[in-house]
């Protein structure tokens, strides 16, 4: 199959690299020109696992770059949109990167096509999308509009789009809905799994050998994508909201979770109390679906509270680093994380990266640390007051306190004795639940955590008992 992806982002670059690794002849298209010619040099633009081995197997073979959309479409049986979708300042989704391109597909229409929605949009855009393209000359039966939501998550962006929990095409045609299950045939009949050695990713534990493909109408496809990610920014906000009540009372949310979690009908993941989500998703698809479905005539009044909860979950954060320092003026803190979480480099919407601004308004000095993020987060923060470094151990090394604001793997093995040994003061404010409190307390810290009791020094534990204690919770 012949396949055009327009946009290069963190979707459609991982889409494109997906699509030719199963086989097919990928354009990945987007108009800045300046990110074009970089990935035709072979460069990546961002971070994310596998995919620079993915663009190093197929790049001039059967993925190309270009910024051509037209010819690229006058080519292409399959036209994927991946363009941003941010929100206004209503809160609906901004769909004119969608409408503009989605006339300049218009103009491409030479034979048969389907014109698919990657990009996460509200319920009803494929019915815009095909007006626009009927009035901008596009024949009525030389086109269908098809959904297909992307469900990946950046971090694991490859393997998730490789192997994935199910894949959603919504298609309000037979011929467009065949168009669809032809390219995801590979995945879909476990041919692309057979391939041995070839496969770019080893399939993860417990993959059943094939993709589950969930058919349904355009509009169900849409609604699917927003209540999903609906519904697991309400788990997060659940279970810090759940996080808060357990310290008004004393109680561990820890103990909480796996006391939930442990029943099949709620499930374990998703129920990590923290900052809050971020990202470039959840906070805009949140408002966009609470403001269709307003439009539609329902108040969606639990995505409200959701979004609030989200929002106070910052502010209650940053009391928290409050009281752990008392006053902020002047304070070195070294802030491990700037991403809006781990194993990627986006800084969109970053819970971190809004609670190093508040901590910089107060006067603090940042020493932060992240391992892909560093140079994105110093374009959007002020130049003033922040130094970012190469390592933890750096950016720790004098400060008075520790901040860890994302859940990178790598910052819950930090070496505690080392850290303790660095840090001015032994105080360490930890945004995601990454360390013990007990374990912590035994390391000499003072340890603040979320929904879990804030803890003091105690015994002073041998170097010999290992520093993986602090992980796993047990001293060994
Ligand atoms: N990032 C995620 O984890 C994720 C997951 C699922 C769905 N989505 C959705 O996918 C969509 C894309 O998200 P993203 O994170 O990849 O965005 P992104 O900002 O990383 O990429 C969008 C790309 O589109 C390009 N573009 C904009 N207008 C264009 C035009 N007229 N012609 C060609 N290219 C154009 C931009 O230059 C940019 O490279 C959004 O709707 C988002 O909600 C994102």
């Amino acid at each position: 199959m012949r396949i055009s992806v327009v946009g290069s982002g963190y979707v459609g670059l991982v889409a494109a690299a997906c699509f030719a690794e199963l086989g097919h002849d990928v354009v990945s298209i987007d108009n800045d020109a300046e990110k074009i010619g970089r990935l035709q040099q072979g460069e990546v633009p961002i971070h994310e696992q596998h995919l620079p081995e993915l663009l190093a197997r197929h790049r001039n073979k059967k993925l190309t770059f270009s910024t051509d959309l037209a010819g690229a479409v006058r080519q292409s049986t399959a036209i994927f949109i991946a363009v941003g979708t941010p929100a206004t300042n209503e809160g609906d989704a901004d769909l004119s990167y969608v409408e503009s391109v989605s006339r300049a597909i218009a103009l491409g229409i030479n034979d048969y096509k389907i014109v698919v929605e990657k990009s996460t949009v509200p319920v009803f855009t494929s019915n815009w999308i095909r007006k626009v393209m009927l009035l901008d000359g596009a024949p009525a039966d030389l086109f269908d509009v098809a959904s297909n939501p992307e469900f990946l998550r950046e971090g694991t962006a490859v393997v998730d789009f490789l192997y994935p929990d199910r894949i959603v095409t919504g298609a309000d045609t037979a011929r467009c809905a065949d168009v669809l299950r032809q390219i995801y045939l590979p995945l879909t009949d476990g041919s692309y799994y057979r391939r041995g050695d070839r496969v770019a990713v080893p399939a993860p534990k417990n993959w059943p050998g094939a993709a589950r493909i969930i058919a349904t109408t355009t509009k169900s496809a849409e609604i699917i994508k927003h209540a999903s990610n609906a519904f697991l920014a309400t788990k997060i906000s659940f279970i810090n909201a759940v996080a808060n009540i357990c310290e008004s009372v004393g109680a561990d949310v820890k103990e909480v979770c796996e006391g939930i979690g442990s029943d099949s009908r709620i499930g374990n993941r998703f129920l990590s109390p923290g900052v809050g989500y971020g990202g470039s998703c959840f906070p805009k698809d949140l408002k966009a679906f609470r403001h269709v479905a307003r439009e539609n005539g329902y108040d969606f009044t639990l995505l409200s509270s959701v979004i609030s909860i989200n929002e106070e979950q910052r502010a209650r954060f940053l009391r928290k680093v409050r009281t752990a320092l008392w006053t902020l003026k002047g304070k070195k803190i070294a802030v491990l994380g700037l991403a809006f979480k781990g194993g990627t480099d986006d800084i969109r919407e970053s819970p971190a990266i809004e609670i190093v601004k508040s901590l910089l308004k107060e006067g603090c000095e940042i020493r932060a640390y992240d391992p892909a993020a560093n140079d994105r987060a110093r374009e959007v923060l002020p130049s003033q007051g922040i130094s970012c470094y190469e390592s933890a151990y750096d950016a720790i090394k004098g400060a008075d306190a520790l901040v860890i604001l994302t859940d990178w793997s790598e910052f819950a093995e930090l070496d505690l004795d080392r850290v303790r040994a660095t840090l001015t003061y032994p105080i360490v404010v930890d945004g995601r639940n990454l360390y013990d409190p007990a374990v912590m307390a035994t390391y000499g810290f003072l340890y603040y955590s979320v929904g879990r009791p804030d803890v003091q020094p105690a015994r002073r534990i041998e170097k010999s008992e290992k520093i993986t204690a602090a992980v796993t919770g047990k001293v060994e």
